[in-house]
């Protein structure tokens, strides 16, 4: 099963990422998450140890221009650039956890690094298509992400929301996105959601009721200052992450 996960900036992405990929490894299954936010901040939420020394592949610049067969001056490049090895190098693992962080190339004009950019979307697609284990993609806020189509090949899509309007707009949008490019399972899902007139709000405003809230966590809070990873939390989460895991792998 694949996993992508959109919403507006801040919402809690990459936090529940992390708790659903601590709660498959805890009921055995094999996880690899993608991290595909040109911030990348994957590794720190996981409590990956020495994350701020890993690299994003797309910060090899060299290496993909010559996957890329890019030479300077010229617009053409390799279409059909070799990636297998590069999925190897670039995987880390803790915990039973497997990582890829990806990034996003950008250039200093803030142009499209076109042929490096091929490489790296050759990658996630092969991943997406190939991997054995439950792939949880991780990524950067807002809607673009779906007009390029990065997510295509996953077969769920988690919009995440707080009780708040602008959170709820752009779930909307992205929702209708969503349905555009035919991801075949579209959930909606509450995070730092106080009490139930926030649940009351969000249900009322997306017209739906979300597969699941998490709470508000002070022990989220918590371990984030403190530079510790989320994915053994216990408490302070409810048990959001298991209904999660449930509800996902009753209907992938
Ligand atoms: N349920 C929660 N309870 C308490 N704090 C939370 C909760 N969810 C997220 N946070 C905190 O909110 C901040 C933003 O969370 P996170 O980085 O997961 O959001 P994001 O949607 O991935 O952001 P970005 O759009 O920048 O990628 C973090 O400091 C995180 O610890
Ligand atoms: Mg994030």
């Amino acid at each position: 099963m694949k996993i992508a996960i959109s919403g507006k900036g801040g919402v809690g992405k990459t936090t529940i990422m992390a708790l659903l990929a601590g709660e498959l490894k805890k009921q055995g299954r094999k996880v690899l998450v993608i991290d595909a936010d040109p911030s990348p901040h994957m590794a720190e939420t996981l409590g990956i140890r020495d994350a701020k020394q890993v690299k994003p592949i797309a910060d090899m610049g060299a290496l993909l221009a010559e996957r890329a067969g890019k030479s300077q001056g010229s617009p053409f490049y390799n279409l059909n650039p070799e990636v297998n090895d590069l999925l190897r190098d670039f995987m880390l693992e803790q915990d039973g956890i497997r990582l890829m962080i990806l990034g996003a190339v950008q250039t200093a004009e803030g142009g499209c690094a076109c042929p490096e950019n091929h490489v790296l979307r050759k990658m996630l697609k092969k991943m997406l298509l190939t991997a054995e284990e439950t792939v949880l993609l991780d990524m950067e806020a807002g809607v673009e992400h779906l007009g390029r189509g990065t997510v295509a090949g996953a077969d769920c899509l988690l919009i995440v929301t707080i009780p708040s309007r602008s959170g709820i707009r752009t779930a909307l949008k992205i929702k209708k996105m969503a349905d555009d490019v035919g991801i075949p399972q579209v959930y909606f899902v509450g995070n730092l959601v106080q009490n139930q007139d926030d649940e009351k709000f969000i249900e009322q405003e997306l017209g739906e009721r979300p597969i699941v809230f998490f709470p508000d966590s002070k022990a989220v809070r918590q371990a984030e200052r403190a530079e510790q990873s989320i994915v053994t939390l216990t408490e302070g989460v409810n048990d959001a992450p298991e209904q999660l895991v449930r509800i996902l792998l009753s209907e992938g």
